[in-house]
């Protein structure tokens, strides 16, 4: 059945527990197609946002990044379930999930995940596709990373990465000499091609390079045959599917912050994150996205080595992280905290065009007695930008200008509609709106699915 927003959603099945957080969360939201992104430097929740919506849409498919996003989504009764390379949308038993071209997979991770979701009781047969343009992640691409920050850590200039191999398996995507889903429909092929591809790795690194190619040759053969039926040509299947008025969510990981072209370079990831990624990871054209989400924590963090302007140290920060639990999914590592840098959401709303915010977490605020906003970056020469610079050395070197908005001192993450925060809460938001001009129409106020409110 098409969903086309409550109320014929209530008709498609919609098990009567997801209800609840529907009419909270996404009552008619009509976009055939919406695209949900991160709009600071990942960890923004859009995995929680993304499975709300999941349960109005037919097909969720992801486009770009790799095991490096985490997504961690909890259901009403409080069960977790972090997901790596699986779209959020497969805890929605009606949805199809897609995993397009532009992602790169590691397909032992991927294929722990389906195990783990089929040993929780949740159908995964006949609702996930993979693109059979989508580049293979290796343990050598691992292996390669590591090696990779181990040499940069000797001049103190580490990434920071997840050490996943996402760097390393888009440098073989762009050295045309990366090995597709497709290859595996021949494995004599893909055993020659995976032997020359890992000549690159003992050539670079020599005697520190371990990989045991014959036993991936080996471990890819037994894969093979399973991976094979979810292989389809996503090009396809996602335009027919539109065409014939299918409702399509696209789920971005990682965030515009740590984009290729747009981040904060070299501390970046090695995809796109922001909407051009996600027209050429997906082949889905971008004037079919009739919403543009950006998700932003009420404030920020980042994970690994970078500028970050508004950046908080101290008490302040480590309480915030203790509250908002900034420890990250994949690695477990301490997230950086700052506050929210209303210079890098403008630029990243521009870049995207975004229609709407997602601002969550406004619940990890709640005991502050006042809360800053980043307003301006004043270079060290005295001059306001007017945009994130390129140059990191005058990122790095920018006075941030705040303002101070009063906090609520209460706790909200109760509230369920907009009325039931508390005046200064609300006013954090619309000054936030006013900010970045773009609706903040959904507010989160705790992890669970349904902690959400939604601005009129
Ligand atoms: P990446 O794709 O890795 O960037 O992650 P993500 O943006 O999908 O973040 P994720 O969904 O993993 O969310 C991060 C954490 O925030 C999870 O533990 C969520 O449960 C939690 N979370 C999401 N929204 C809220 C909120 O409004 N309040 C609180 N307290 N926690 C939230």
């Amino acid at each position: 059945a098409r969903c086309n927003g409550i109320r014929h959603a209530y008709s498609c099945h919609v098990p009567p527990r997801l209800l609840v957080s529907m009419r909270a969360a996404s009552e008619v939201f009509d976009a055939q197609v919406a695209v949900v992104l991160g709009t600071q430097w990942g960890d923004e929740g859009k995995g929680k946002l993304v499975d709300i919506l999941a349960q109005q849409y037919d097909i969720v498919a992801r486009a770009q990044g790799g095991a490096n996003a985490g997504h961690t989504i909890y259901d009403e009764e409080g069960n977790k379930y972090a997901l790596h390379l699986v779209p959020s949308g497969i805890l929605n038993p009606k949805t199809i999930c897609v995993v397009g071209n532009g992602v790169v997979m590691h397909l032992p991770t991927f294929f722990n995940e389906i195990e783990g979701l089929k040993a929780r009781g949740i159908k995964v047969d006949g609702r996930l596709f993979i693109s059979d343009r989508a580049h293979l992640l290796f343990d050598l691409h691992k292996e390669i990373d590591g090696l990779r920050e181990a040499e940069l850590s000797g001049s103190g200039k580490q990434i920071g990465t997840t050490k996943r191999g996402i760097g390393p398996a888009y440098s073989s995507k762009a050295t045309r000499n990366g090995i597709r889903v497709s290859d595996l429909k021949d494995m004599t092929t893909f055993a020659t091609k995976l032997t020359n591809l890992s000549l690159d790795g003992s050539k670079r690194f020599g005697s520190d390079y371990h990989y045991d190619v014959e036993g991936e040759i080996a471990k890819y053969t037994d894969i093979a045959p399973t991976v094979r039926p979810l292989v389809t040509d996503t090009v396809e299947y996602i335009n027919d599917a539109y065409e014939s008025g299918k409702r399509i969510l696209i789920e971005g990981a990682n965030a515009t912050m740590l984009d290729l072209d747009f981040g904060t370079y070299p501390y970046v990831t090695s995809s796109n994150p922001s909407v051009g990624g996600i027209a050429t990871g997906l082949g889905l054209a971008p004037n079919k996205y009739q919403a543009l989400i950006g998700v932003a924590k009420a404030y920020t963090t980042r994970v690994g080595a970078g500028p970050y302007p508004t950046e908080i140290f101290g008490k302040l920060a480590e309480d915030l992280r203790e509250i908002g639990r900034e420890y990250g999914t994949t690695t477990g590592r301490p997230r950086r905290i700052g506050w929210l840098d209303i210079v890098a959401l403008k630029y990243v709303c521009r870049i995207n065009g975004l229609t709407h915010i997602n601002l969550t977490k406004l619940d990890v605020l709640s005991d502050l007695e006042e809360i800053k906003v980043g307003l301006r970056y004043r270079a060290k020469d005295g001059n306001v930008l007017t945009s994130v610079p390129a140059d990191l050395e005058t990122l790095e070197g920018v006075t941030v200008e705040y303002e101070t908005l009063p906090g609520w001192k209460s706790d909200i993450s109760k509230a369920r509609k907009w009325e039931e925060l508390p005046k200064a809460a609300r006013d954090y938001v619309q000054r936030v709106e006013e900010l970045v001009g773009i609706h903040c129409k959904w507010i989160g106020v705790g992890p669970g699915r349904d902690a959400i409110v939604t601005k009129p």
